[in-house]
């Protein structure tokens, strides 16, 4: 049987969902039928978390003991503790989280009691006190205390970062950034996390693949590329020619492009907006205009809008965070949109397993060792190495 193939699976439906709605000309982004510009502005990360997983917003007494849930939720167990002080300090963050997200898994693991709702609460609670803790222990060679009085996500994250709760413009710039990473349909480590869900394996395997996939560059790993090559550039001539350069050199510019929007990423504006302000509260015009220069040259020689991570690394910077834990909070936003989207799996599952087009041999005889003769072998590593 010939199957016509979709390289990427790129223009391909595999399944429904409830969840959010992309809007490829770019227009909208909807999580359960609110618009992403709508929550932006007036919801908190949390309420948005709740609207993903539950299917609609908290009334307010729902969203105050969501919040109370998370405060608890927040303590590391000793056994977690001990795996990330052994952790080697020049670990990157994503793999802290992608194996601290496995640790609890095994130390607190799905079935029995504890529900699904229960495990979402309890990865979005303490994600950030997992990197923190890790962070801190090999940085400073403090053990930190992670649990903290902050009524939100993003402020519990700063506090443990710097050591004091942050100001109120940093904190709902980190909350409106987790807002806008929390969810985005069938992305590839949605559908890692799904595909991993459909097998009927527990809730912890198919985040911790979800993060693994969210990783790179190509995705969530976007925004800590994005950074460095902002960063790179001394002056805005210096980004112009740079990035003209990189394009001549068939190099991709990170922070750009998108599978599904082909006129703009709805996001981008609001994020860039944020940017903006923090640029000038923190005396960062310059970087901000080395940013703007870029995404100038992207539009006029390929075309190309930035994406949402090419705006959230100059806000994150601003916000005083490190490029490496970029990422991370990515993985903190979206265990929201991971988690719906394992709950609609479960609730509507059908093994994921598509087909494949073979290119290799024909059938052929089996060849016993001894008459092999001396061909290259086929497992050179180099080879290997130099063709991935
Ligand atoms: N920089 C330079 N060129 C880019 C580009 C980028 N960021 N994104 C796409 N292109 C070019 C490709 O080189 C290709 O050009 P060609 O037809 O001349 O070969 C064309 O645009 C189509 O790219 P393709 O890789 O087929 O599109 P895709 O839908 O598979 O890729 C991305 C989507 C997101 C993987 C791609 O845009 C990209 O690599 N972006 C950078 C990484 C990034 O920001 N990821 C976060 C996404 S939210």
């Amino acid at each position: 049987m010939t199957v016509p193939v979709q390289a990427g699976l790129a223009g391909v439906a595999v399944g429904q969902t409830a969840i959010s709605t992309v809007d490829a000309s770019g227009s909208g982004l909807h999580y359960r039928g609110y618009s992403i510009t709508d929550l932006a502005r007036q919801a908190g990360f949390e309420e948005v978390a709740y609207l993903l997983i539950a299917g609609e917003l908290p009334n307010s007494s729902q969203l105050e003991a969501l919040r109370a849930r998370l405060k608890g939720l927040r303590g590391l167990p000793e056994e977690m503790k001990t795996v990330l002080e052994s952790l080697p300090a020049s670990t990157h963050p994503m793999d802290v989280l992608r194996t601290g997200c496995s640790v609890l898994g095994c130390l607190e693991p799905e079935f029995g009691s504890r529900s699904a709702a229960r495990i979402v609460e309890r990865l979005l609670a303490c994600f950030g006190s997992m990197l923190l803790y890790w962070h801190h222990f090999h940085v400073h060679r403090h053990r930190i205390e992670t649990e903290t009085d902050d009524d939100t996500i993003a402020g519990h994250f700063l506090h443990l970062l710097t050591g004091r709760p942050p100001t109120e413009t940093i904190q709902r710039a980190v909350d409106v950034s987790l807002i806008l990473y929390a969810e985005h349909e069938f992305n590839a480590s949605t559908f890692a996390g799904r595909v991993v869900a459909s097998t009927r394996s527990d809730f912890y395997s198919a985040i911790t693949a979800a993060i693994g996939a969210l990783k790179g560059p190509l995705h969530g790993g976007a925004n800590e590329a994005a950074m460095a090559l902002i960063e790179g550039y001394e002056s805005t001539e210096a980004a112009a020619e740079g990035i003209r350069q990189a394009l001549a050199d068939k190099q991709r510019i990170m922070g750009f492009g998108h599978r599904v929007y082909r006129q703009g990423d709805p996001r981008s504006p609001i994020i860039k907006a944020w940017a903006k302000k923090l640029a000038e509260q923190a005396g960062g015009q310059r970087l901000f205009a080395i940013a703007e220069r870029i995404e100038q040259v992207m539009k006029a020689e390929k075309g190309l809008f930035p994406n949402v991570d090419f705006y959230s690394a100059p806000a994150y910077h601003f916000c005083g965070i490190p490029g490496a834990f970029f990422t991370p909070l990515f993985v903190i936003a979206r265990t929201s949109g991971w988690s719906a989207h394992i709950i609609e799996q479960r609730e509507q599952n059908k093994l994921i397993r598509p087909l494949a087009e073979y290119t290799g041999p024909a059938s052929r005889a089996f060849v016993a060792i001894d008459q092999r003769g001396l061909k290259p072998a086929a497992m050179d590593c180099d080879k290997i190495n130099d063709r991935t």
